[in-house]
């Protein structure tokens, strides 16, 4: 990461926990690993990204609809997804440190330190060996590539690994009062097993028919071995998932028509379409015919925020298979019964949420000649503001308080809004940039004899003077979702 990139990803991190929006998870008792919280505005925000995700998916499309299943779910359906027995990261120890890598992050890392030195042949020969390690399960080929290219560990310096074993990434838990092999559960990895399995509940309840899709929102949990990067890579987060099921045959046009979709969902909130890429899998799962991931330009370079998958009927024949009840389709139209082929978007809420910060957080240099000031502001789409006006009543006396609580009451009805009386102006605007409330507005003695406000703009700082009985309109204008969905 460049010095500049690194400090902005610091600063970023440091606003995020000044400003209400995530904290360490626990944090009196020194946190807990990769685990976070959301703020009073990191919630607002969240929910803001979530609704405008489960309009554009649920209510824009009349062949989608949205579900909530339960995290824990039967544990055979583990089973029959294959995360018991293939959802694994292989792992290495070092005996002098104590401390857990894995492998083939060490690797990667290795990899970048040589392209880095600018031994491009060295770091392509590596990359190789290590994919074909890892496309054949071999951890003692992984073990020896560690070895053969002296990779020490960070903490102790020393090269004294153990061999390297495979850590399953899912947390299991007991359920009921007596602890038995028999009552392990499991806390689920993705939300779209969750579907899978109501898939013919959905379809026969709601009359779907083919092709339809069913969304879901919700927590998802992996034991990641490493985790970094703030809430990039967490081990409690939560996925926007969505399965459509299609016509065997038609998979590849709904993959092009869902990869699209997606990529304009992420433009619409007017991020500098170079920062999204598409990245294509070479290397694709046996069941999966076509694989991509919408990458985004972090400070820490590309990487990934959502998968679009072609999954084919991999997981609806895997749960009849294990469940032994058919999860068919009729389909009347060339009168044939079948399992539905599947394209999966899956978005991580979290990766959704550091991406919407980074990229509108500015440190603005507003010195004019000798005069120097600055302003650190969040320039959130209106929509996913967390707070859409703030309302400053300019003294707190001769009934301007009164007003302004007038005014807030009104308004929220139908936004969030806060009422602020402390510090001079310029501060309450200044703690509002910060977390990108797009409106101020000010009651002076002027609004108490004609009914008119100042409301000052966040991203132009202008200020102009408005009828309250405009507020309504001016505010519901910038944060009405018809601004993204249409
Ligand atoms: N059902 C498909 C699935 O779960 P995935 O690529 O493993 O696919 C989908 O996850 C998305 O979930 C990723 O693109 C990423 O945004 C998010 N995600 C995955 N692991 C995560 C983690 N440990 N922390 C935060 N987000 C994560």
């Amino acid at each position: 990461m460049s010095k500049n990139n690194d400090e902005l990803f610091k600063n970023v991190i440091s606003h995020a926990k000044e400003y209400g929006f995530v904290f360490q998870s626990s944090e009196i008792y020194d946190g807990l690993s990769a685990v976070y919280d959301y703020g009073q505005n990191g919630s607002e925000l969240k929910n803001n990204i979530k609704t405008y995700w489960w309009k554009s998916m649920v209510q824009m499309h009349e062949n989608i609809v949205g579900i909530d299943a339960a995290i824990f779910m039967h544990p055979t359906t583990w089973k029959a997804s294959g995360h018991v027995d293939g959802f694994n990261d292989p792992m290495i120890d070092n005996k002098d440190s104590k401390k857990r890598y894995r492998a083939d992050q060490l690797l990667e890392d290795k990899i970048a330190r040589y392209e880095k030195d600018g031994k491009t042949a060295k770091a392509a020969e590596l990359q190789q060996a290590m994919d074909e390690a890892l496309k054949s399960d071999n951890l003692t080929a992984l073990r020896d590539l560690i070895l053969e290219h002296e990779i020490a560990c960070p903490v102790s310096g020393t090269r004294n690994w153990t061999d390297v074993r495979q850590f399953n990434l899912m947390f299991s838990t007991q359920i009921g009062a007596i602890a038995e092999e028999s009552d392990k559960i499991y806390l689920r990895p993705e939300t779209a097993q969750g579907i899978f399995v109501n898939y013919l509940n959905v379809q026969k309840t709601g009359r779907m028919k083919i092709p339809f899709g069913i969304a879901q929102i919700g927590k998802a949990f992996r034991n990641e071995v490493i985790a970094r990067q703030f809430i990039m890579r967490m081990r409690e987060f939560e996925q926007m998932e969505l399965q459509f099921f299609v016509r065997p045959g038609t998979e590849m046009e709904w993959y092009d028509y869902w990869k699209q979709t997606r990529l304009k969902w992420h433009k619409a909130l007017g991020t500098n379409p170079e920062k999204y890429r598409f990245h294509d899998h070479t290397k694709l799962a046996h069941y999966a015919n076509a694989a991509v991931d919408i990458e985004f330009e972090f400070p820490f370079g590309f990487k990934e925020v959502e998968g679009i998958h072609s999954r084919g009927d991999f997981d609806l024949s895997q749960h009849q298979k294990f469940s032994g009840k058919k999860l068919q389709y009729f389909d009347p139209e060339i009168n044939q019964n079948y399992v539905p082929y599947v394209i999966e978007t899956s978005i991580g809420l979290d990766r959704m949420f550091l991406l919407t910060l980074i990229n509108c957080f500015e440190e603005e240099d507003l010195s004019e000649g000798d005069k120097k000031d600055s302003r650190t502001v969040l320039r959130l789409h209106p929509c996913l503001a967390p707070v859409k006006a703030a309302i400053f009543p300019l003294t707190k006396k001769d009934g301007l308080p009164e007003k302004a609580r007038e005014i807030m009451n009104r308004l929220k009805l139908d936004h969030n809004v806060v009422y602020e009386e402390k510090d001079a102006i310029g501060k309450r605007y200044r703690r509002q940039d910060a977390i990108g409330t797009p409106f101020c507005i000010t009651v002076d003695h002027q609004s108490l004899e004609d009914n008119t406000v100042t409301i000052r703009h966040r991203d132009t700082m202008a200020q102009e003077r408005v009828a309250i009985e405009q507020l309504d309109q001016i505010i519901g204008n910038m944060v009405s979702w018809k601004n993204l969905l249409s």
